[in-house]
């Protein structure tokens, strides 16, 4: 008689991530606004985040912070953010992160406006009159895009400039780091304009200063919003070399 206990059947393990230089993870990263519902387990968030938190800061002083929102916490913060921006209460940012409509300048000015044509025009197919349509796309922000994995990132407000520079390098090494696990995100400033829904749900302290969301998950290919690829202006019109020729 065989008395060998019964096994559990080991679970298929996970499919290996495509192995991605630097420079695929940078041309490959985008913002993606349409995201399946497929979780991402908490181990690769964390592993995520160790990675980031490589990130180079001020006197290595690491003043960056997460919150990372999913499942039931995740729900109820999108339906906070959504009461608020129906009610218009709860409104307040820790920072100006943009001017606003009527202050920005040249060339910017330019380029945000070729941005929102880029995606409500010619991706969504919404005209610039149509106020509600463009709304019923903004209010996606607060569901981070159907992301499943929210992400707020807070900095220290002490010393506050470098460490908003910072957390600045930690956003994009995350965003980098995901791209290495066939992962995509969307940072998100619109959900800083109730930074206090943040502050409250979330129990982030007075001294974090609310800096941008994430959202974190793997892209709705099929989407017609992830369609939307945004131009770089040439090396030469940023760039200023000083030197001789050959070097
Ligand atoms: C700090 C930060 C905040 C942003 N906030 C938003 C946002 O609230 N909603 C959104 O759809 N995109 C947001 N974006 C994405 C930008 O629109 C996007 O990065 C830019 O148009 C360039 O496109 P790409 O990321 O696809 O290369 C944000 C980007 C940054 C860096």
């Amino acid at each position: 008689m065989n008395h060998t206990p019964a096994t559990a059947p080991v679970p298929a393990p996970a499919p290996a991530p495509p192995r991605v230089t630097v420079e695929d993870a940078l041309r490959s990263r985008r913002s993606v606004r349409a995201f399946l519902p497929t979780p991402v387990p908490r181990s690769t968030v964390e592993r995520l985040l160790t990675l980031a938190a490589r990130s180079a800061s001020n006197s290595n002083c690491q003043p960056w912070q997460v919150h990372v929102v999913t499942g039931a916490a995740k729900r109820s913060l999108t339906a906070d953010l959504l009461r608020a921006h129906a009610n218009g209460d709860g409104r307040g940012r820790d920072y100006e992160y943009q001017p606003e409509q009527d202050a920005w300048r040249e060339p910017f000015r330019s380029r945000r406006r070729r941005f929102g044509e880029g995606l409500y025009r010619d991706t969504l197919g919404i005209g610039a009159d149509d106020i509600g349509a463009r709304l019923d796309h903004h209010r996606r922000n607060y569901d981070f895009f159907g992301a499943p994995v929210g992400i707020i990132l807070t900095t220290s407000r002490h010393p506050l400039q470098s460490a908003l520079v910072d957390a600045g390098l930690f956003l994009q090494a995350l965003m980098l780091a995901s791209r290495a696990d066939g992962l995509d995100t969307c940072p998100q400033a619109s959900l800083i304009d109730f930074s206090p829904v943040l502050r409250r749900r979330l129990l982030i302290p007075d001294d974090q200063l609310i800096v941008c969301g994430l959202a974190l998950g793997y892209a709705d290919p099929a989407h017609r919003l992830n369609r939307l690829r945004t131009p770089r202006e040439p090396v030469g019109s940023f760039a200023t070399f000083h030197g001789d020729e050959a070097e």
